[in-house]
């Protein structure tokens, strides 16, 4: 499989692991060899012991995910500069051209294609070249988002961003394959063989194999769900299941506005859609009984200091119809339990 349809070169080396957890931190471990080397340092040889210091540059609205790559990656929470990000969750081109006045030295920046709660992409075409000026890699972290650039109606959701280094994404997520099944996608293998490639005696070898662009040695065979996924689907399948999902959720949104004293809190650009109601209280009390009429299930969330309840339109056998149900179970609900408020 090559990374063409995601809108990243057809070179790039695709490596399987366990979700996007591991697909940023296998992606952040090629970044983090590459600018060392950049400066002269080689992590592999010499490790982190007085090597020259790596700037993280990252969005406030980052998934958890990323810092806890950098942790692994050694880079502390010192090493990292966050960036104030908007009402959505977008890292502002001003706000980052900010925070890398005077950047120069070993740098990654990390964007973001499809915010956990909003669905909000980074504005790459506005943000990539800001972080090329200072000679920064950059990653995307596409766990569900980047699959967007399969659709030719969402692919502006992601314009600009095959010009990134990396690019993490997720087949269980959007793809709906089953659980465990991260890609992380480098755009020169070269990178990712610095930071993984290893071997034995007794392994048999294909020239660019799966211990050579991931830190796992046995494992089972990921690829093959993600080819079948893709293959059975082809092109025109990713991007009606993909269109689909985001359909539901504009279904989902416009939905929600009818119900009295709901607030959709985000703008519906992808397969997200976050609400709430007047009070945190009203708001936590519907989600509970959501989850126990079991219409629908949706997880809790904070955004911005208060609670909202959060759709992830991912699965391929959601219809229309379910979304009405949805719909009014939670109008049902609402006007039922009315701590509303
Ligand atoms: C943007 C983003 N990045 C990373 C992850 C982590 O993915 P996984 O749970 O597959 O490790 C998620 C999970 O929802 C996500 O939404």
């Amino acid at each position: 499989m090559d990374a063409r349809g995601l809108r990243a070169p057809a070179t790039a080396s695709v490596g399987f692991v366990t979700g996007g957890q591991l697909a940023n931190f296998t992606c952040l471990a090629a970044a983090r060899h590459s600018v060392l080397a950049g400066a002269g340092w080689d992590i592999a040889e010499q490790g982190f012991h007085g090597s020259p210091p790596l700037r993280f540059v990252v969005g406030s609205h980052r998934h958890g995910s990323i810092d806890r790559a950098a942790r692994f990656l050694g880079i502390g929470r010192a090493g990292l500069t966050i960036v104030p990000t908007d009402s959505q969750g977008r890292m502002s081109p001003e706000a980052l051209d900010q925070a890398l006045v005077g950047a120069e030295g070993p740098l990654i920046v990390c964007l973001q294609a499809g915010e956990v709660h909003t669905g909000a992409f980074d504005d790459f075409a506005a943000l990539i070249p800001l972080a090329r000026r200072h000679g920064a890699w950059i990653h995307v972290d596409g766990a569900f988002g980047l699959w967007a650039a399969a659709s030719p109606g969402l692919s502006h959701l992601t314009a600009g961003m095959a010009d990134a280094d990396s690019w993490a994404t997720d087949a269980h997520k959007t793809l709906n394959v089953p659980y465990d099944c991260g890609m992380a996608i480098v755009r020169d293998p070269a990178d990712s063989i610095a930071a993984f490639r290893t071997g034995g005696d007794y392994l048999i070898y294909s020239g660019l194999d799966p211990w050579d662009v991931t830190p796992e040695l046995s494992r089972r065979a990921r690829g093959v769900p993600a080819w079948a996924a893709l293959r059975s689907l082809g092109r025109s399948g990713i991007a009606d299941l993909i269109d689909r999902l985001h359909a539901n959720a504009v279904a989902m949104a416009a939905g929600l506005r009818t119900v009295e004293s709901v607030e959709v809190i985000n703008d519906v650009d992808y397969t997200q859609v976050m609400f709430r109601l007047g009070s945190d209280e009203a708001t936590r009390a519907l989600g509970a009984a959501i989850l126990v009429d079991g219409t629908a299930a949706m997880t809790g969330a904070e955004w911005e200091g208060r609670a909202a309840l959060r759709c992830s339109m991912s699965s391929w056998a959601t219809t229309p119809e379910d979304i009405v149900r949805t719909v009014e179970a939670i109008r049902g609900l609402v006007a039922a339990g009315s701590p509303a408020g």
